[in-house]
């Protein structure tokens, strides 16, 4: 039997992959181990991590409310809603609210967290690169810069589904990663016994992690090995960073215009150094 010698394993661990090779959401959000640690970073009020923290939660969703003037008559989608932060706090105004989500975990608590709060909001256990109904919104949003994590397929394919969903005048609210914070990516390779202190799994595991930049364009990898006794499982985290000329042509594709940039989805004014913008975008044709 030809063994690999421990020179080659790191050698092939470390190697650049292709661009947009490989593609692991789906593994990354619904993992029942990784999905609970991320429901926790979810509800931490601190973190910016898989949630914005409360403070700012609040604030856009004020934002959202008085610029879309929500309320009974309106119907809002919140694609990748997660623990419904945003949608069972939008539906409290009156306005009808879907929440999608394909973390099975995330969509259970948004519903408990609605029911709890005698807020009226329906929640699909779907995935929204594949959501087909009848349902035309008024607003659609999509919080925390999900869109900079999609390959460019998996873009295309959702502004394809936002544009059969938006009803006449709908608008489609997002967030992305900036081109000024690709400048602070820095490449590295981490190694950690328990990487992460045992985000990835429950059993025991080696976790390495590297980071590539792909200078042209302006994307980053966040690759994470996770070596356990018996299997080793890998996740790619993809981060497009956008200047507002590159989203405009990318809508423009889809049939979308760009109406009107922000800083983020809580209405901050835009700023071309900050390292992130939020963008509302409108059907064109
Ligand atoms: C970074 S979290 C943001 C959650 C929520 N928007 C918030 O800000 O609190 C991304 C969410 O999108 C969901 N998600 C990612 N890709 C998805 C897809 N293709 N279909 C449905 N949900 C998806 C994940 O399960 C996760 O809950």
């Amino acid at each position: 039997m030809l063994v690999k010698s421990m020179f080659d394993e790191l050698s092939e661990l470390n190697a650049r992959p292709a661009l947009f090779s490989t593609v692991t959401t789906p593994e990354l959000w619904t993992d029942p181990h990784i999905s609970e640690r991320m429901l926790a970073a979810h509800l931490d009020p601190d973190l910016d991590l898989s949630s914005y923290r409360a403070e700012f939660i609040e604030r856009a969703v004020t934002f959202i409310t008085g610029y879309f003037e929500l309320g009974p008559g309106k119907r809002l989608a919140d694609f990748g809603c997660g623990p419904g932060l945003y949608a069972n706090r939008l539906a409290a105004t009156g306005c009808a609210v879907t929440g999608l989500d394909f973390s099975s975990r995330s969509v259970e608590y948004a519903r408990a967290a609605a029911a709890k709060s005698g807020v009226d909001a329906r929640y699909l256990h779907q995935d929204y690169l594949s959501y087909r109904d009848t349902e035309r919104y008024d607003v659609i949003i999509m919080i925390m810069r999900d869109y900079s994590a999609m390959v460019p397929d998996a873009r295309r394919r959702l502004l394809r589904v936002v544009r059969q969903h938006l009803a006449p005048g709908g608008a489609f609210l997002f967030d992305v990663d900036a081109v000024p914070a690709f400048d602070a990516v820095e490449e590295k390779a981490v190694y950690s016994p328990s990487l992460m202190d045992g985000f990835w799994s429950a059993r025991p595991y080696f976790g390495f992690l590297n980071t590539f930049r792909y200078e042209t364009e302006r994307v980053s990898l966040d690759k994470y090995e996770i070596v356990e006794e018996t299997q080793t499982k890998k996740y790619f985290n993809w981060i497009q960073f956008f200047t507002p000329e590159q989203l405009t042509a990318e809508l423009g594709e889809a049939g979308l215009a760009l109406v009107e940039i922000t800083g983020d989805v809580a209405g901050a004014s835009y700023h071309p150094a900050a390292p992130q913008f939020a963008a509302v975008s409108e059907v064109s044709r």
